[in-house]
């Protein structure tokens, strides 16, 4: 058997389309939704990645503002700008592009972003109200997996998913979203006993763990949907946390890397910045 490939470019720019059309109705009213990207320092990734979140903005027709602060920016400089672009009516969403350097306080930092403006759901108050139930902004990452494993399998109740991965930007808020759909959800890290038996009963699967061929093909339950939230950079190009060729033979359906998650993560943000937006006008 050879799995399905998940084609979350395909999903992605659908969704985009969906965005740019409910652009086009608010601009009609005289409303423009703005995204503030914020890099500190030259990090060649962040680089590439906030080069393509300003491009996809423009593209939907949303303002992008971009600003970047040299690495040996004092955090102060950096929570002044936050209040600004907080009080800026134009600016409906605000990311600030992580890592930062060491002399920053992540936290303090996203912390200083108003909650309704925080379009990565990194905020306390967002990840408070995920896990509670009530209205949030929500991580780009796992709504964008969300969205693609409801695409393939519908309801997602009752399923049994597990998740390898306990970080604040993607394991936690994808479990906490699979709960909301009523999926039985495992958290799986790096001190978890026999994390490949564990594995073989997820009917859902995400990688989420940062290295390379991590997952491999015989942890995989025959016809699972799994999801690969891994961008590892190689000596042979970007590569997923699951060993893709060998778990296709096994998996019912499978995000290829690139061209999985990264393009839903994208979209997303630009479908939270059209929430904001939508909330603040009403
Ligand atoms: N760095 C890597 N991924 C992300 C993300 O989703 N948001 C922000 N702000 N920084 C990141």
């Amino acid at each position: 058997m050879s799995a399905e490939i998940i084609d979350g470019k395909a999903s992605a720019a659908r969704l985009r389309a969906r965005i740019a059309e409910d652009v086009r109705a608010l601009a009609a009213r005289g409303i423009t939704p703005g995204l503030a990207v914020v890099l500190v320092g030259e990090d060649p990734a962040s680089e590439v990645y906030v080069r393509s979140k300003g491009r996809m903005t423009r593209e939907v027709g949303m303002t992008s503002f971009e600003h970047r602060l040299p690495a040996d920016t004092p955090e102060d400089a950096l929570l002044a700008l936050i209040a600004q672009l907080n009080a800026d009516p134009a600016v409906n969403g605000i990311l600030v592009q992580l890592p930062l350097p060491r002399h920053m306080d992540e936290a303090a930092v996203i912390n200083a972003i108003a909650p309704e403006k925080d379009v990565d759901g990194f905020h306390v108050i967002n990840a408070g109200r995920l896990a509670t139930g009530q209205t949030a902004m929500v991580p780009c990452t796992p709504l964008g997996c969300l969205m693609l494993l409801r695409d393939r399998l519908g309801p997602l109740a009752g399923k049994r998913a597990v998740v390898i991965g306990r970080s604040n930007i993607v394991g936690k808020p994808m479990a906490q979203l699979l709960l909301r759909d009523s999926a039985t959800v495992t958290i799986a890290h790096s001190r978890t006993a026999d994390l490949p038996a564990l594995c073989r009963e997820a009917e859902i699967l995400i990688a989420a763990v940062g290295r390379p061929f991590f997952v491999q093909g015989d942890w995989i339950r025959p016809g699972a949907t799994v999801i690969d939230v891994g961008i590892n950079r190689t000596e042979d190009g970007l590569v997923g946390d699951v060993d893709f060729v060998a778990a296709r033979q096994r998996a019912g359906a499978i995000t290829p890397v690139p061209g999985g998650v990264g393009p839903m993560t994208i979209a997303c943000l630009l479908a939270n910045t059209l929430t904001a937006a939508a909330r603040t006008h009403g």
